[in-house]
């Protein structure tokens, strides 16, 4: 059906979160108008429960080289050095920028910015804010600017569909479903002539993450209908802690930051043994594949369905100065960090892999750009560096601001009437269902059957259809990114970074490239 409302703006951003908003106010300084669209409220992305911080070289003894190498170890082989070198070069000017929007870290008493450390970084690096709510600050920071702005317009419950495209195959716009607007099914499309895609990322396909409920690959699952590169999507980084005893109804489960690791909290068994001790010489501090695996093994071991972290040697006072937001979502379960060990284990946290772009983040398709964790710039390889995800979000916005800038064609009209939304939907009760699928089948330990089975079970859920709505819309995407990434893991038979295949263990140098991914032309693989 035809679209039942047209807007038109400069540039469309779809997302809220860091990467979206910074996009947005960076476009404003280029003197562009800008709509933002978010599928529920402008802060309820995952930024805001970020966590660890932002890493960036801000310590005179600290050098971009030596972040750069610490990214590359982490990304085993599969980053893009000009992308890690932009990423390292541009991000301490990029922090000064967004203090200057008004985020406000944490400082030492003279002044200068606390930088503390986090897993497979060999130097202190990372800002924090509220001790451990430093997504929490950003997004406010964020959302005041954007707010102060009456040039950006936010669109909110608006869940993005499909990519318009011109005759020339620009991008030109895209549809969306936008509760209570306009027409009935409330379906209209944005025309823009440039659209920038951070939709953030996709830990829903899985039932225990650290992902809002909103992180349903929608970005990805729109760049693969429109026929963008998508790549990495085996990638899928397991934060080694998120807190077990969260409510069982949640998917989403509290994180207990690295930072706490960082601090020198300790990993240990049911007997108190500190089992990351000579498996790496960073032990807990460790790359996190390396960490998630160092538990699961103790949990394939033991049965259990959690180790445990021990931070009460860091006393109450610090821990309840350093880490407000743990301290509170421990105690909210009845686990005191000053006195009890904390229960985790590790939970889908971050995709490395996505939308694929140059360094201006420049998908395949022209006008196309992706900003934050659904790109993949390079900068990730294999396995994401701790704290560089928010960081990403920050200097890619910036380029891709200024490649707009640059090259902005005037407003195209799309080659053929907008559809509205994927040609097909699946059923939004299997939502459960897939989560457990893929858990089982594609979680952090795979194998060809274990990912034969997800395979089954995933083409069995989508044979169960409904009629559009927002539920099913998005239950369609992780349907697309969930088989997308099950096709991907298959495919690549070694062990790399967060991709582990128990029947190929070691990493094969023929397997240092990147599988580029494809949905067919009904959008499922
Ligand atoms: C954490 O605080 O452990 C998360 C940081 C990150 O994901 O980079």
């Amino acid at each position: 059906a035809e679209p039942g409302w047209t807007e038109t703006t400069d540039v469309v951003v779809v997302g809220s979160g860091i990467a979206g908003l910074t996009a947005a106010l960076y476009l404003r300084e280029q003197g562009l108008h800008v709509t933002v669209v978010t599928k529920v409220n402008i802060d309820d992305g995952s930024t805001r429960w970020a966590q660890g911080g932002i890493a960036a070289v801000l310590d005179p003894l600290d050098t971009p080289q030596a972040h750069a190498y610490d990214t590359e170890i982490a990304g085993v082989g599969l980053c893009d050095p000009a992308a890690v070198r932009v990423l390292v070069e541009e991000g301490p000017a990029r922090i000064r920028e967004l203090i200057r929007r008004g985020a406000e870290f944490d400082r030492n008493p003279d002044g200068s910015l606390m930088l503390t450390r986090e897993g497979g970084h060999r130097a202190d690096r990372i800002v924090h804010a509220g001790g451990d709510a430093t997504g929490a600050e950003v997004q406010r920071a964020l959302h005041e600017a954007v707010r102060r702005d009456p040039w950006i317009r936010l669109v909110e419950h608006a869940l993005v569909l499909d990519l318009l495209r011109a005759a020339d195959g620009r991008a030109c716009g895209l549809t969306l479903h936008v509760l209570g607007e306009g027409s009935e099914d409330g379906v209209g499309a944005i025309l823009a002539r440039a659209v920038v895609l951070a939709t953030g990322g996709m830990g829903q396909i899985f039932s225990s993450t650290t992902n809002p409920s909103v992180s349903t690959g929608d970005g990805v699952a729109l760049a693969l209908r429109a026929g963008a590169e998508v790549t990495d999507v085996e990638f899928v980084q397991f934060h080694p802690t998120s807190f077990v005893t969260a409510r069982a109804d949640s998917v989403q489960r509290p994180l207990i930051s690295e930072a706490l690791r960082g601090e020198g909290a300790h990993l240990v068994d049911e007997s108190g043994e500190r089992f990351m001790l000579g498996q790496h010489e960073l032990a807990e501090l460790a790359p996190r594949d390396v960490v998630a695996k160092g538990i699961y093994r103790v949990l394939r071991a033991t049965g259990a369905d959690h180790v445990y972290l021990d931070a009460r040697h860091l006393g109450e006072e610090f821990l309840e100065g350093r880490f407000p937001t743990i301290m509170a979502s421990t105690r909210a379960a009845g686990v005191d960090p000053a006195t009890d060990l904390i229960p985790v284990a590790p939970a889908a946290h971050y995709a490395s892999g996505g939308v694929r772009t140059d360094l201006h983040g420049r998908t395949s398709i022209p006008g196309l750009y992706a900003c934050g964790e659904v790109a993949c710039t390079g900068v990730h390889g294999a396995n994401r560096l701790a704290s560089n995800s928010l960081l990403e979000g920050l200097v890619f916005a910036r380029r891709i601001a200024d490649d707009i800038a640059r090259e902005l064609p005037e407003q195209a009209e799309p080659a053929r009437a907008a559809a509205t939304g994927p040609s097909w939907v699946a059923d939004p009760a299997i939502r459960a269902e897939l989560q457990r699928a893929m858990t089982r089948g594609a979680g952090v330990l795979r194998s060809a059957d274990s990912l034969d089975t997800a395979a089954k079970e995933l083409t069995r859920l989508a044979e169960q259809r409904s009629t559009p709505n927002t539920a099913a819309w998005e239950v369609t995407n992780l349907l697309t990114v969930a088989a997308t990434l099950v096709a991907s893991a298959r495919s690549r038979r070694e062990t790399r970074g967060c991709h582990w295949r128990e029947d190929h263990p070691n990493a094969a140098d023929e397997w240092r490239g990147h599988l580029l991914n494809a949905v067919g032309a009904d959008g499922y693989l």
